[in-house]
């Protein structure tokens, strides 16, 4: 079930500037920076409420991020959705005809595990799942 918006991912170029503008023009406090490797990314993490602020740069040109800015510039990349069975949200999704870029959970920033699925099938926005990697329900 899918339990809240968990984050908001936004593609920048450059994670420095933008951390400037988050930081220093809206005064919010990143909470961490992690690499995700399965993503191709360096994230900035910044909590807003209940929701986060997924700051998305590329790490190689050929990434998913990085095309996304080629293709569009920057700016809101992907909505996240928390669910607490990640494993029978992709396989409802799936019944339900959507199309899938991860058909199983991938490794995720913040120790989540991830799904994406097909902008061509939630018109227009791409989404992720997402759900702690202690979900009982995903082993
Ligand atoms: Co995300």
């Amino acid at each position: 079930m899918i339990q809240k918006i968990d984050h908001i991912g936004i593609a920048v170029r450059s994670l420095a500037e933008a951390r400037s503008f988050y930081e220093q023009a809206l005064g919010l406090t990143c909470e961490r920076i992690e690499t995700v490797d399965s993503q191709q990314v360096r994230t900035a993490f910044y909590t807003c409420g209940e929701v986060h602020l997924e700051l998305l740069e590329a790490t190689d040109p050929e990434s998913p991020v990085a095309k996304f800015i080629a293709r569009n510039g920057e700016g809101v990349h992907h909505i996240a959705f928390r669910t607490d069975g990640i494993e029978a949200q992709l396989r409802a999704a799936e019944s339900a005809g959507t199309k899938l870029i991860n058909a199983e959970p991938v490794a995720g920033a913040g120790g989540n595990r991830i799904a994406f699925l097909h902008p061509k099938s939630t018109h227009g926005v791409l989404m992720e799942l997402c759900a702690p990697s202690g979900d009982a329900s995903t082993d």
